[in-house]
């Protein structure tokens, strides 16, 4: 089935109580035991709205299995420690979301677990490798400069290497891009994004064989980190429409980047679909779109918070990928807790604003974005 069909019906379960269409919303957190073959507990990840969830997701993904999580981090949170052990080293891309760095390089080390973090080309992915490396964990696009990993690539050189390959996939969503299929062991998102897609949930989730996905549960059964029912539920219904508002905000995405790469206020726009992107010619290959996420950096002169406040349609918020434009500025949101020198290094500047598109019309978005330029306002 294709996309845009899978989104709105796998893993669903129509009520056989009373016919209805939806999955029911199974609220339970004691449940009988004796015909099961299984114990089902919310904490287990394993209740009626848990599954039909990671089986949508399975699907999207090209995947064997999946888990839901409370948030994005507590799925990072449960691949790194659920597979890796002291003695053992993880090799990351450059670049990654500001949490995902902070839970690296504040947690890593006390419990024995040493990394690195290597430029996002396959050649200085593969140079960092050591001989315990267990891992190699990327980010494509990555937040917020939206450099792009050769994923087919990275997947064959771990593979030769028995290095199992984690991508965060959440710029992209299962839509655009499935890196399983790219090789990639394990796929996970910040649900919290494109999944949700409307601003009002905070989740996670985890895709890739039922092996890896069993060992990555058994931590979190541990650790907790389970998704309730109702937002499960609010989940699976933000799941049905995916691919709708994905390939939407995609194409305003690629009209907004087109139209800011030719205004004079603006000094430097990345995006995948660019084709001055360095990335562009790899994303074309692996992706079926290039998004959603923008970034850009104002001329020098132009106060980005001032910028921000005099726009009227597109909302200044942390967070991204809800239906709505929304807007931030990456040193004091999703970067903020990284040192300023690594910032200033890997190029995110207090001139960067991200942007996430909605779905919108990009003739209304693009209106905004120019009017805010006018310092006079
Ligand atoms: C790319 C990416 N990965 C992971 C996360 C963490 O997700 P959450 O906030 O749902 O824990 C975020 C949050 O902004 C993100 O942007």
């Amino acid at each position: 089935m294709k996309k845009t069909t899978q989104s709105v019906h796998a893993g669903s379960q129509h009520d056989k109580n009373m016919g209805g269409l939806n999955t029911p919303l199974f609220a339970s957190s004691a449940i009988e035991y004796l015909d099961d073959s299984e114990v089902r507990y919310p904490r287990y990840f394993n209740t009626l709205n848990h599954d039909v969830v990671a089986k949508k997701m399975s699907a999207l993904e090209g995947a064997e299995a999946g888990l839901v999580t409370s948030s994005g981090m507590a799925a990072i949170s449960a691949i790194l420690f659920g597979l890796l052990k002291a003695g053992d080293h993880i090799v990351l891309t450059e670049g990654l979301y500001g949490g995902s760095h902070a839970l690296v390089v504040n947690e890593l080390r006390r419990f024995g677990i040493s990394y690195s973090f290597a430029a996002v080309d396959a050649n200085s992915i593969g140079a960092a490798v050591t001989d315990d490396t267990r891992m190699i964990f990327v980010e494509s696009p990555s937040n917020p400069l939206l450099t792009i990993v050769d994923l087919s690539a990275i997947a064959a050189f771990a593979k030769s290497k028995g290095v199992i390959t984690v991508i965060d996939n959440t710029f992209a969503s299962p839509i655009l891009q499935n890196p399983l299929i790219e090789g990639f062991d394990l796929v996970m998102h910040s649900g919290t994004k494109y999944l949700g897609g409307h601003s009002d949930l905070c989740c996670g989730t985890v895709n890739g064989s039922a092996a890896l996905v069993a060992r990555v549960r058994g931590f979190a059964v541990n650790y907790g980190g389970c998704l309730n029912a109702q937002d499960c539920y609010l989940l699976e219904r933000s799941l049905k429409t995916l691919a709708l508002r994905v390939d939407r905000q995609s194409q305003n995405a690629g009209i907004i980047a087109s139209r800011l790469v030719k205004t004079e206020e603006i000094k430097q726009v990345y995006y995948p679909g660019l084709e001055q992107h360095p990335g562009h010619l790899i994303a074309s290959r692996q992706m079926s779109g290039f998004g959603g996420m923008l970034s850009f950096e104002l001329a020098n002169g132009i106060d980005p918070v001032s910028y921000v406040r005099r726009l009227k349609l597109v909302r200044c918020a942390v967070s991204l990928g809800g239906v709505e434009t929304s807007i931030c500025q990456p040193v004091a949101t999703s970067h903020q807790k990284m040192p300023e020198a690594e910032r200033q290094r890997l190029g995110i500047t207090p001139g960067l604003l991200r942007l996430s598109v909605g779905i919108e019309d990009a003739d209304d978005i693009f209106v905004d974005l120019l009017q805010a330029l006018d310092e006079k306002i």
